[in-house]
């Protein structure tokens, strides 16, 4: 079943509150870098009130680095983290044999990635970055993968039974940076499991009551 995502892209107060309002929620809270340098105790508090914890630090380091934040990560009791597929073989191997109970997220092409890069690596467009990015992490057994809506219809074909996380969900708000969007009924409907809302929350002026609205549309 699909489950909404909060992606807190925000200050530590503005966080806070948003956690402490919306107790005994079904919902994941994604983490990134600015909000735990800003507040590492709030890792915490999102597991000790029930809800799902994803860290998405987004990992691209040498095997032994990410193998040893992984075991961090686990004792944390971190439920989602991201990973970059890029990030080859090796690293994805040995991530993969000490993540426990931790589900690992491939991360393919960075929506920002630009046709000069993809160029430089030989991959002919942001599509065929993706599906084969996606497709190599699964076939080393990770458990799901970031998919732009985009192509989500084909990866969900393709991938059975992978987690797929959907940024770039938009009801209300412009697009701002998100190239492409999708309403939840679509992203729900095309195969996305995790499907990731952060402005369209953080930018209203009652960000626990567009929770609760964006809640009861699932
Ligand atoms: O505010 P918005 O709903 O666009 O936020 C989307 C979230 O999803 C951000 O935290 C962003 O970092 C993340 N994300 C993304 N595109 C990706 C991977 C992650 O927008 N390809």
């Amino acid at each position: 079943m699909a489950k909404l995502c909060i992606s807190l892209d925000t200050d530590k107060e503005k966080a806070l509150k948003i956690i402490n309002s919306l107790k005994g929620k079904d919902l994941v809270f994604k983490v990134s870098h600015p909000l735990y340098l800003q507040n590492p105790e709030i890792l915490k508090l999102i597991k000790e009130l029930n809800f799902k914890l994803f860290l998405d630090l987004k990992l691209f380091d040498i095997p032994n680095t990410v193998k040893l934040t992984i075991k961090e990560c686990e004792k944390l009791k971190v439920d989602y983290l991201t990973l970059h597929l890029l990030g080859g073989r090796e690293m994805i191997e040995e991530a993969l044999k000490v993540k426990g109970n931790v589900k690992l997220i491939g991360v393919g092409a960075l929506t920002s990635f630009s046709q000069e890069n993809l160029s430089f690596f030989n991959f002919k467009g942001l599509k065929e970055m993706t599906l084969k990015l996606i497709e190599f992490g699964s076939s080393l057994g990770l458990d799901g993968f970031v998919c732009p809506g985009a192509f989500l219809e084909e990866v969900r074909e393709r991938v059975k039974g992978k987690i797929l996380v959907v940024p770039g969900i938009r009801e209300r708000v412009k697009p701002f940076d998100q190239k492409f969007t999708l309403t939840l009924k679509e992203a729900k409907e095309k195969g996305g499991d995790l499907l990731v809302v952060g402005r369209e929350v953080l930018l209203s002026e009652e960000p626990v009551r567009r929770v609760e609205e964006l809640l009861s549309k699932i």
